[in-house]
């Protein structure tokens, strides 16, 4: 197991509430995701501040757009100093990112399917099968393509995992210890289940960020992964 697997995502409007939550936590978290809002509100500025107290961050961005703009944002990427980077699992924008991550520190990881599409959603898009059968297919071209992990449903993980091999990176969201209020997510595991079915990390929000006590809840996490 890697020795701490958790991801805190910082969903906050600013950069003042995300710095006291990372405050709050000290040495409990080293991993940072940070996604469309905060980025929308404090920018790469954000993930150099968290880069310059020693922070690894996440920056799920989720990018998808023409091969050259693809390319063009992740060289602007590299040079912060993120760790992850999220794109989406297309042939072309994945084939574009990791021709511009080269030879950096960057690992890219590739949005399979989102966890909030359901069969209707897929079928919208014109793929008629099941979501399982898509998860599948761009697991294998992520692979194909240079991709050093995919986002994964913690139900998906043992699949991926077999399919994949040991070497790619499986990072799930929607985890919740048991007993912890779901929110919107529907489809969920507990951390302890997510890692032991192949998980490398789990990325965890509301259940540590909007606790009573942050640092506590990453500490009762902690001991649960230990457990397990
Ligand atoms: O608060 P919660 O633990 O549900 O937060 C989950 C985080 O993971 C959010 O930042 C959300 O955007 C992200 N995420 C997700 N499902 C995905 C991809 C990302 O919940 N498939």
């Amino acid at each position: 197991m890697t020795p701490n697997p958790i991801i805190v995502a910082l969903d906050f409007e600013s950069a003042s509430e995300a710095e006291a939550l990372v405050a709050r936590l000290g040495n409990r978290v080293n991993f940072y995701k940070v996604g469309m809002e905060l980025y929308a509100s404090a920018g790469m500025a954000f993930v150099r501040r968290l880069r310059d107290q020693g922070k690894d961050v996440f920056l799920d961005l989720k990018f998808y757009d023409i091969p050259e703009t693809v390319r063009r944002a992740v060289c602007r990427v590299v040079p912060s100093g993120a760790r992850f980077l999220t794109v989406h699992g297309s042939n072309t924008v994945m084939e574009a990112a990791a021709e511009a991550r080269g030879a950096s520190n960057l690992k890219l990881l590739a949005v399979t399917v989102l966890t909030s599409f359901d069969r209707d959603d897929i079928r919208d898009l014109g793929y008629p099968c099941e979501v399982s059968d898509l998860v599948d297919l761009r697991v294998r071209k992520a692979l194909a393509s240079g991709m050093n992990g995919v986002v994964a449903s913690p139900l998906d993980a043992a699949r991926v995992r077999s399919l994949a091999g040991p070497d790619l990176l499986i990072v799930t969201p929607g985890v919740r210890s048991a007993g912890s209020a779901k929110g919107d997510q529907k489809r969920v595991a507990t951390p302890a289940e997510a890692i032991r079915d192949g998980a490398d990390y789990v990325v965890m929000g509301r259940q540590i960020t909007r606790a009573l006590d942050p640092a506590g809840e990453v500490e009762r996490v902690l001991e649960e992964l230990a457990g397990a």
